[in-house]
């Protein structure tokens, strides 16, 4: 299966579904990404004034997220998509304290020097890069020795993910009238590697596994790597 996956489509299509990202997203996992995303951060134990870049932030889940859980860490979202860009920076609270730092940019050529971070996180961010190789090298690059690397993504191609597959797009028609961008979801989803494959990428790059964590019977996967 062959996915146009130019950054200049991806930039495009996310742009364009910026505006529903959020309630297509409660709805195709009926609430379920928020538990996910919230498990997966607690996995990481970050400390007060921790510095944590968050790859793909899109909305800014994981990165408030961060905040809600440490709110003395200091977070930065980054992402191409400025129509993504805009809600999250919309949902920042009114203190400055609270605040994630949003910068837009590509996250296969970071903006950062080497060892410049405690934690890099991603989620669902990887599967839309044509150029992945370079992205899991730049975060291994901008974190610091025995920093942590949380990535986040669907994982075991079992049954119930085929039956999210088969009902997904159903969903997405019936709520939006559009479902384009979300066929690419499902057959990005289905070229992905498998959390297995991704640790041993990951391990040719540098990082060491320290934990994997399986979610929702294993159709989302947390690989957390160390430098
Ligand atoms: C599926 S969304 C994930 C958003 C968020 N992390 C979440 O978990 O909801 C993927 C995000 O990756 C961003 N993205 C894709 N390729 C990128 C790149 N090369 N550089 C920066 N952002 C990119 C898109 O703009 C989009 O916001």
């Amino acid at each position: 299966m062959k996915i146009d996956k130019s950054p200049e489509t991806i930039h495009k299509m996310f742009n364009s579904v910026a505006q529903r990202y959020d309630s297509l997203n409660n709805l195709m996992s009926f609430g379920t990404h928020n538990y996910v995303k919230y498990m997966s951060i607690k996995n990481l134990d970050i400390k007060p004034h921790d510095s944590v870049l968050d790859l793909c932030c899109g909305t800014g889940d994981l990165a408030r997220i961060v905040k809600k859980i440490q709110p003395e860490a200091h977070v930065t979202g980054i992402d191409f998509s400025e129509k993504m860009l805009e809600i999250a920076v919309s949902k920042n609270p009114n203190i400055p304290a609270r605040q994630v730092k949003y910068i837009q940019g590509d996250v296969t050529d970071l903006p950062y020097d080497n060892n410049s971070f405690d934690f890099v996180t991603m989620g669902f961010g990887l599967r839309n890069i044509s150029n992945a190789e370079k992205a899991v090298e730049e975060a291994y690059r901008v974190l610091r020795p025995q920093g942590c690397f949380l990535h986040l993504d669907f994982g075991k191609k079992n049954i119930v993910s085929k039956i999210y597959d088969k009902t997904t797009p159903l969903l997405i028609r019936l709520a939006s009238g559009n479902s384009i961008s979300y066929s690419y979801l499902i057959n990005s989803k289905k070229i992905f590697p498998l959390p297995e494959e991704l640790i041993k990428d990951f391990e040719s790059k540098g990082f060491k596994l320290k934990k994997r964590e399986d979610y929702l019977l294993g159709v989302i996967s947390a690989q957390i790597m160390t430098k």
